[in-house]
């Protein structure tokens, strides 16, 4: 399988970013973690990092075909980008939906998730873990649609 990791504003800073919220682990040695994890269950992975809304767009739409499935910390956009909600819309491509830091349990502005409802899944809170569980349920997504269309009994253990 092949997974396309996205993040969004903000998260090069990682490593000197509020590291009591984020951590103290670099975007750079997150990335290098998801790549070991990776090659462990058979899964390639791309990374893309932007500040910029336009290019998480792109990076979107250009997955589709691609890539099997995308991990996506889209920062501080999840709060707010229906653009980036649409560009999630408008691929078949399962999209994850990961957070370092719980975001239901910090400021009122970060409860709500404008892309949840068309992402597959979301994981948020456990710091840079949360790489490795989004990488773990993309592998699981793919499986059961797989299954799915392959008319296996996709509910097995
Ligand atoms: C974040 C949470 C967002 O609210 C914030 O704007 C970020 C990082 C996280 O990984 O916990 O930039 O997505």
């Amino acid at each position: 399988m092949k997974a396309l990791v996205i993040n969004g504003p903000n998260l090069n800073r990682l490593g000197r970013r509020e590291p009591g919220i984020y951590g103290t682990m670099t975007l750079e040695q997150i990335v290098d973690h998801l790549r070991v994890w990776g090659a462990s269950c058979d899964v390639e992975v791309d990374h893309v990092q932007s500040n910029h809304e336009g290019a998480i767009i792109e990076a979107i739409q250009d997955s589709e075909g691609r890539y099997d499935f995308v991990i996506l910390n889209a920062g501080a956009l999840t709060h707010y980008s229906l653009a980036l909600r649409d560009a999630i819309s408008s691929i078949v491509t399962p999209v994850i939906e990961v957070h370092l830091s719980q975001i239901s349990a910090r400021e009122e502005f970060r409860h709500v998730s404008v892309i949840a409802p068309v992402c597959r899944g979301s994981i948020s809170g456990f710091g840079y873990f949360s790489y490795r569980l989004g990488l773990e349920a993309g592998v699981h997504a793919v499986s059961i649609d797989r299954e799915k269309k392959a008319g296996v009994n996709a509910d097995k253990p």
